[in-house]
């Protein structure tokens, strides 16, 4: 017992360990394997083992920061690409924005009406560039975000089967180690 709560212990320092470490080797300690007279065979075993686990936990946190830097670095990319349609919007806007400052200015009544009479006609159809170019870029940006998210939850999905299999195996030699040494 005091061997697996050493081991359980030494578990728990380890920088960020995927959860499933600390329960397959406590559920596995619960089954009662251990005996008295198996305990040194037992800690050799571990001993062999657990840094196994160790490399696999590392190797899981790389690949998961692999997979967030990937994510990012994609959608910082998607954001620059989305610039140019941004800045072209945007100087359409404005260009709406100054023909209103500059009607807004007038103080003689009848050009101030003469001024706005004429916004239809001039602006409108800057408004409906704004409105259809926008939606367009709306829909391409949202897109290209949701492609961005299946390819992050592909790549951490793999990280954790990769993860999940390297320590089945691990598990799996580590049983066979200690059934072994049951037998001598
Ligand atoms: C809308 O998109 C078209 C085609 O890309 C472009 O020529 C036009 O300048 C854009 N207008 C605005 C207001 O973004
Ligand atoms: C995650 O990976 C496993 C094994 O590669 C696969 O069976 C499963 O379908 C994947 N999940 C999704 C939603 O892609």
């Amino acid at each position: 017992m005091k061997t697996a709560i050493i081991l359980l212990l030494a578990l728990k320092a380890y920088a960020e360990p995927p959860p499933r470490t600390l329960n397959s080797l406590c559920s596995y300690l619960d089954d009662g394997k251990e005996t008295l007279s198996s305990l040194g065979n037992t800690k050799n075993c571990f001993a062999r083992y657990l840094p196994e686990l160790e490399s696999e936990g590392a190797t899981w946190s790389q690949g998961y920061s692999a997979c967030q830097k990937s994510t990012i670095t994609e959608g910082q990319s998607l954001l620059t690409d989305a610039t140019g349609a941004q800045e072209e919007i945007r100087d359409a806007a404005m260009g709406i924005s100054s023909f209103i400052d500059q009607c807004l200015a007038l103080t003689e009544s009848l050009d101030f009406f003469n001024c706005f009479a004429k916004m239809a006609k001039l602006q409108l159809a800057n408004v409906y560039s704004i409105s259809f170019n926008a939606t367009e870029q709306a829909i391409i940006l949202n897109k290209k975000l949701s492609r961005i998210e299946l390819e992050h939850y592909r790549c951490t999905n793999q990280t954790e089967q990769k993860y999940v299999k390297g320590t089945d195996a691990i598990f799996g030699s580590l049983d066979q180690c200690l059934q072994q040494n049951d037998t001598h």
